[in-house]
């Protein structure tokens, strides 16, 4: 298959999880409302905690700042294990036998209660068993997956080592763990938030979360300026926007991966499959009506750094013609991770000082299986007082501490970020096709723009309303993407991704540009 790259490229990326389910319309809050449990952010996150914690006889609301669904969960590659590339010899040396422990039975739980959950409200997810590969290509791997088999198995997940697997990749060798599943993500968390709305619960979609008081209760504050008043509040919300505790803002960092889904002349033989050494490449199916789909996935980095991110797709399809005769590229899009400093997510007390705020984040690229233990184990914080899995995941974990060396990387990155940014002498050209987005530097003040296919310019203020980082072009997904902590924003101005909560001020053309700096003129 030969692709016209100029028109493949030209359509913006769909998600095929999206593409093949409904639209969502649940309505905005209008009203002050009084309930149990808030929980900011509709994904698969937000979602089970207040389907768990409804079960329980609380009363709760999700208050999702778009639509469900659409955001991490409606562009992952969904698969179901507690196979995490080489997680467990790496938990058992640097946190102990207990923790890492904790970490696989709650990942493993986490596959089968997802498929319990479908059965109870008979939800067709298109859930399927599959075994979970992690390969390598490089001899220097080859010890570290025999380490892994042992680690994995001495704590109780079905692992094997393993020569060959069913594709033309020459590998060295490959750990598997079987009884791992894949499922269709939207299919599941769009029917199972069905069950939430009556009985004093809700979802409110486009309804987002600004603001917290804190008193007796907390006060959410929503952009229409409506009050949630409630005693316990979970930020599910991806990247946290509350920065009053917990500094999350120095301690997550956000990367972007890609998808490609291809029709292959070959019948995928099963199973879901990723390298362990970089750049990533990870192979899944799915079927459709239309035919088998073979999701190919990898080529992560940074979010906002690197314009040119056409190149990543590229670089997958690239990958795709190697192992199969490609027929077919349907669907394409990309995805963003929030990644912690020492590889474990941040589930439970937002802070130890902060009782009844609760926060479930940095999911890593694993955010299926972590998604549901944040459920399980923040229903247990919340109705027990307590959870087995409790210390792995605690956001204020000492072992943080040892990871201060990546602290301080992260760090100096996002301060190099900020600074190169403003150091920028952005071209004073306003040479621009449609199609395209550039920095540009208009009466002495760096803006961004971008030509829309009608030849429209959209002018915005590339300086991020978060905390004030340059934004940089994302050329494949056509969004001004924050290079310090990943907020992302429309060609408009409007926010696709937070922790950023108010969007970019716009300019209609060239001449109203003071009208983006109105604090400088
Ligand atoms: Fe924090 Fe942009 S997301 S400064």
């Amino acid at each position: 298959m030969n692709i016209d790259k100029q028109k493949y490229f030209k359509e913006l990326p769909q998600s095929y999880w999206i593409a093949s389910t409904p639209k969502t319309n649940y309505p905005t809050l209008n009203e002050d409302i009084n309930v149990d449990v808030a929980i900011v952010g509709g994904g698969l996150a937000g979602i089970s905690c207040a389907y768990l914690l409804k079960k329980e006889g609380l009363k709760v609301a999700v208050l999702e700042a778009g639509h469900i669904a659409k955001g991490t969960t409606g562009h992952t590659t969904a698969k179901l294990t507690s196979q995490h590339e080489l997680i467990y010899s790496k938990l058992i040396n640097q946190m102990g036998g207990e923790l890492a422990q904790q970490y696989a039975d709650a990942n493993e739980t986490a596959i089968h209660e997802i498929k319990r959950i479908a059965e109870d409200n008979n939800i067709d997810c298109d859930y399927t068993i599959q075994a979970a590969i992690a390969y390598t290509q490089q001899n220097e791997y080859i010890q570290k997956i025999s380490d892994e088999v042992k680690a994995a198995s001495s704590l109780g997940i079905k692992a094997s080592y393993i020569e060959d697997i069913p594709f033309p990749i020459p590998i060295k060798a490959a750990i598997r763990f079987d009884n791992q599943a894949q499922f269709h993500p939207l299919k599941y968390l769009l029917a199972l938030s069905k069950t939430i709305p009556n009985n004093d619960c809700h979802i409110f979609e486009q309804t987002r979360a600004v603001d917290i008081e804190e008193g007796d209760n907390y006060i959410i504050t929503t952009a229409q300026g409506k009050k949630v008043t409630a005693k316990k509040v979970i930020i599910a919300s991806h990247y946290p926007f509350y920065n009053k505790h917990g500094m999350y803002f120095t301690r997550i960092y956000p990367e972007r991966s890609y998808i490609v889904a291809i029709r292959a002349k070959e019948k995928y033989p099963g199973g879901m499959y990723i390298n362990t050494e970089d750049p990533a490449r990870s192979l899944r199916h799915q079927q459709t009506e239309n035919g088998e789909l073979i999701l190919v996935v990898g080529d992560s980095h940074k979010t906002g750094q690197g314009i040119d991110t056409v190149k990543h797709y590229e670089a997958l399809i690239d990958f795709a013609r190697d192992v199969f005769t490609v027929e077919d590229i349907p669907y394409r899009w990309s995805t963003q991770d929030c990644m912690t400093l020492d590889g474990i997510p941040y589930i439970g007390h937002y802070t130890s000082n902060t009782p009844n705020l609760y926060i479930a984040t940095g999911f890593q690229k694993w955010g299926m299986t972590n998604s549901m233990v944040s459920a399980m184990l923040l229903r247990d914080l919340i109705v027990k007082g307590k959870s087995s899995w409790q210390d792995v995941y605690n956001p204020s974990r000492q072992t943080i501490l040892a990871s201060a060396k990546s602290f301080v990387v992260e760090n100096f990155n996002v301060a190099e970020q900020l600074i190169d940014g403003k150091l920028d002498s952005p071209p004073e050209d306003i040479d621009i096709r449609p199609g395209e987005g550039k920095v540009l530097k208009i009466n002495g003040k760096r803006a961004g723009a971008y030509m829309d296919e009608e030849g429209k310019l959209h002018i915005v203020n590339t300086t991020c309303t978060h905390m004030g980082c340059e934004l940089n072009w994302n050329s494949a997904e056509r969004s001004w993407d924050c290079p310090c902590h990943g907020s992302r924003f429309s060609y408009e101005g409007k926010i696709i991704e937070g922790p950023a909560s108010q969007p970019l001020s716009m300019a209609n053309d060239v001449n109203t540009i003071e009208k983006l700096f109105k604090d400088d003129y």
